[in-house]
């Protein structure tokens, strides 16, 4: 099983209500450490957006990427500082809508420009704005096909070939280029690496441009899988580093070396705590119902992504020695709302400690596009999000409530 304080989360779950998030503030900070090495490290905050999270990564130190107006307003919230001598929140994307296009402006963000058109709507109503250039390698990989961000089946980035128009832009709006970007995906491993940091040596020689900094994008896994292997750090920065070096010598300066993790920094903190409502035997299935579902936990459904789940009796007892194969799966009203379950939708029963009503079941792993992927489908407000720091309990979201949700439309 998957480390996990028993007594506490039953507590969590009886003073919160379920489904719930909680999110362990240490496992951040020891994960933020592993990664000290980096000139800068940019949080990918689309993987955990709540404002104490992001502001727990600026009291460490950790700056943010932002990907849509709101969560710039989320980091500023965090106090996250703006204007031209900061370099707190970049804005990156592959469009700037009509606000979001305003607000850089307006403070001064740097902008990730991942189509020669931001280049140019940001060049037209600010000559001289900080950008980066996001490239599209030509290659890319991801724990699934949809999470992968680079090769010809990727809208991301700038295709690697057009990069020269784009460098003509910047000079054209006399654009100031901090430097270049490459994110291939979302689980990616060391030999594909290899590829992007070679990939990256490669276009900052053939640009013929100066830039001051290169960024290694996200993309580090984390082992979901109980006994899986931990990626080692050490390795992953000695890589990027020789990288850096090898631009530092052709240009005759230093670079600035910036990762941009979500997933590693936030997922393994995290989990989602839900309660056993239902049991049923549906032919040679035994399902189990708890009261959170994709509309919470997306992953399952859309990737087929695997979480370790771990039951608890609600007193507290062992949940007995035996376990039968379980489909795990949730109230919405459809059938892929299956938290046991392969890409391509294939329900996969596990087998987990036999449940009964009223267990909590714990998703593991589920820090990181857990609650900032939820929707309100079936009309369900957004659940609540609880900060463990030693043994202060914090709650960081309140529950939605349903007036709240109907709010928009009466
Ligand atoms: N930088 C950029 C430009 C990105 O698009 C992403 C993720 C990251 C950094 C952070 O990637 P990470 O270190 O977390 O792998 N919802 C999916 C993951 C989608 C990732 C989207 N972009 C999931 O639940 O696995």
């Amino acid at each position: 099983m998957k480390p996990l304080n028993a007594a506490q989360t039953i507590a969590i779950a009886q003073q919160f209500g379920t489904p719930v998030w909680t999110y362990d503030a240490a496992t951040i900070r020891a994960r933020i450490a592993q990664l000290k090495m980096f000139d800068t490290i940019r949080f990918a905050q689309k993987a955990n957006s709540n404002i104490h999270i992001l502001k727990l990564m600026r009291e460490q130190g950790v700056k943010v990427d932002s990907v849509s107006l709101g969560e710039i307003e989320r980091a500023i919230a965090a106090g996250f500082a703006t204007g031209a001598d900061a370099d707190d929140i970049v804005f990156t994307a592959d469009l700037l809508d009509r606000a979001t296009l305003a607000r850089v402006v307006e403070l001064d963000i740097q902008v990730n420009c991942g189509s020669p058109q931001m280049l140019e709507q940001l060049g037209e109503a600010h000559p001289g704005h900080r950008v980066w250039l996001r490239v599209n390698p030509g290659f890319g990989h991801g724990h699934s096909q949809k999470t992968n961000t680079g090769g010809e089946q990727s809208k991301h980035g700038i295709w690697h070939e057009q990069i020269p128009e784009a460098l003509a832009l910047i000079e054209k709006y006399n654009l100031d280029l901090v430097g270049l970007h490459m994110h291939i995906g979302s689980g990616v491993d060391y030999s594909h690496l290899q590829e992007v940091c070679a990939a990256m040596v490669a276009q900052v020689k053939q640009s013929g441009r100066d830039i001051r900094a290169i960024s290694a994008g996200g993309g580090l896994s984390i082992p979901y899988r109980l006994g899986g292997e931990a990626i080692d750090t050490a390795h992953y920065f000695n890589l990027w580093d020789a990288a850096r070096n090898e631009i530092a010598a052709h240009l005759g300066h230093a670079v600035h070396l910036e990762i941009e993790p979500g997933r590693f920094l936030v997922a393994e903190s995290g989990k989602l705590i839900a309660e056993v409502r239902a049991k049923k035997d549906v032919g040679n299935n035994h399902f189990v119902l708890v009261d959170a579902g994709f509309s919470d936990l997306m992953r399952p459904a859309m990737y087929g992504s695997y979480h370790e789940i771990s039951l608890l009796r609600a007193d507290g007892s062992e949940a007995g020695g035996e376990t039968r194969p379980t489909v795990l799966a949730g109230p919405l009203c459809e059938s892929g709302d299956v938290f046991t379950q392969e890409e391509g939708g294939v329900v996969t029963p596990r087998d987990l400690a036999a449940a009964e009503i009223g267990d909590f079941v714990v998703l593991h792993d589920t820090g990181a596009y857990g609650a900032s992927m939820s929707s309100n489908y079936n009309t369900r407000p957004l659940i609540a999000e609880v900060l463990l720091d030693g043994e202060a309990i914090q709650q960081i979201r309140r529950r939605q409530t349903i007036a709240e949700l109907l709010a928009l439309e009466l």
